[in-house]
């Protein structure tokens, strides 16, 4: 039996599962689809483990009745999968639409009569090959391609599809397809690309989102976001200011890259700026960065989203970037001169990379709703939370006469004999920078809290 409290779920809360076109549809050269990426990719060789590819995958193309039938066994209330874009459009542009493809994505009609909600991804990695042909997510042109996909998308399908998703792991594109070159297109790039890339995404995805609120969503009335990816951080050393800020660095490069454009500031974060522009002059790349700017000319990528779309895997101890140690694996170095290494403790499932820490999961949920501007001092806060909770039963089941209670201390300081080594603040201040910033920990919010409910109450 299930250990999951269901209780705690709301009475409309999404019961999901999720696939990709190039990872089920298979069909990859039939009813006139065009070539993505990922086809190019697994038939050259020596890119995909022993040469596989998604020709045939689990041919959903003429199996969809079958998966249809696992939707239904499992009682998903939603269904979240991704159009081939290449099939719709097998140039990439509405110069030529794909019929065929057009009545396959129509059968979306029989998960509305199963009651199963749809989500869509409009491209989920697998860009059309023609498009790659001219520069791919590198190409200035391809927002104004992806908004007049995303377009006829809205416009063929939004009657009944009213949850929609631009893009899916900007982050992962970008960096594995463009940067490493382990992902389609297998771009090795080491200088500009990879946040070219990441860029043209953005201004493709805030293209699609004010098409879609301009034209489409007072009649459709759905939703659209876009799919970001971000493992959990967590500082090796926490009582080590250099790694406590190359865990913000860690999570600033990865989720906030996209998060603090569109849910943010409207604009990369700024550790992103100030590195990226300091490596790139470094590397030569004469007095510009390579993150691009964004233009004052085109629509800001601010609160282009109507909900916000997590996928989240794993979690990491990240370090400074400095010397690792040898049964410490490194997973990934770069601009942010930060490590994520796993942790010896964690379990692995299934595959090299996925350490298994369900709780990074909240505590990124956490970390989202509050912003990222709390430093993580998970147990500080339950110390704090556990130590009022007892002073509170003094009061009531003691009858102790306890007037207040301070806490110690508003700020980290000089620990006396052990100097800056030892951390008791509320606020973490960064004493590496002459600046000496303060940040709220986790404690100093859910203290803040605290104070709050029991002040509206008194
Ligand atoms: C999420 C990606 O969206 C999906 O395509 C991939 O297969 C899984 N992560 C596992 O890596």
């Amino acid at each position: 039996m299930s250990k999951v409290d269901i209780t705690m779920f709301p009475n409309d809360f999404a019961w999901g599962a999720a696939t990709a076109a190039y990872q089920i549809e298979g069909g990859w050269n039939v009813d006139g689809r065009g070539p993505s990426i990922w086809d190019t990719f697994c038939h050259a060789t020596g890119r995909v483990f022993e040469d596989q590819t998604g020709d045939e995958a689990c041919n959903s193309y003429q199996l969809w009745e079958e998966d249809l039938k696992c939707i239904q066994e499992l009682g998903l209330s939603h269904y979240r999968f991704s159009m081939s874009w290449s099939r719709i459009l097998p140039d990439g542009t509405t110069n030529h639409i794909n019929s065929k493809a057009v009545a396959f994505y129509n059968k979306v009609d029989n998960l509305l009569v199963c009651g199963v909600t749809p989500m869509i991804t409009l491209c989920h990695m697998d860009l059309p090959q023609a498009l790659q042909d001219h520069g791919g997510w590198c190409w200035e042109e391809i927002a104004d391609i992806f908004e007049q996909y995303a377009s006829f998308c809205f416009k063929t399908f939004g009657d009944r599809v009213k949850l929609w998703i631009t893009l899916n792991e900007p982050y992962v594109c970008a960096k594995l397809g463009y940067e490493d070159g382990i992902f389609a297109p297998g771009i090795k790039d080491p200088g500009r690309s990879v946040y070219l890339v990441g860029h043209n995404m953005l201004r493709a995805h805030t293209k699609a989102w004010h098409v879609y609120h301009t034209y489409f969503r007072p009649l459709q009335g759905g939703k659209v976001s876009l799919a970001l990816n971000s493992d959990w951080a967590e500082p090796l050393d926490a009582s080590c200011s250099d790694d406590v800020l190359a865990t913000e660095r860690y999570m600033e490069f990865t989720l906030g890259w996209f998060a603090c454009p569109v849910f943010g500031t409207g604009d990369y974060p700024k550790s992103m700026r100030n590195r990226i522009a300091a490596k790139s002059l470094e590397m030569g790349h004469s007095q510009e960065s390579r993150l691009p700017r964004f233009s004052s000319e085109e629509p800001s990528p601010l609160g282009t989203a109507d909900f916000f779309a997590l996928n989240y895997y794993t979690s990491r101890k990240v370090k400074h970037l400095r010397a690792i140690s040898e049964n410490e694996k490194l997973c990934f170095v770069g601009d942010q001169g930060a490590e994520g290494v796993i942790d010896s403790s964690w379990p692995i499932c299934g595959v090299h990379w996925l350490a298994v820490v369900p709780v990074g999961l909240r505590k990124l949920l956490k970390y989202i709703k509050m912003g990222p501007v709390q430093v993580e001092d998970t147990n500080r806060a339950q110390f704090y939370q556990d130590t009022l909770q007892e002073v509170g039963k003094a009061i009531v089941q003691d009858g102790v006469n306890v007037k207040g209670y301070f806490a110690w201390s508003l700020l980290d300081n000089f620990e006396w004999s052990d100097g800056f080594s030892v951390r008791f603040g509320l606020f973490h201040v960064d004493f590496s920078s002459t600046q000496l910033k303060r940040r709220i920990y986790c404690s100093g919010r859910d203290y803040a809290a605290v104070i709050a409910k029991h002040r509206s109450l008194t």
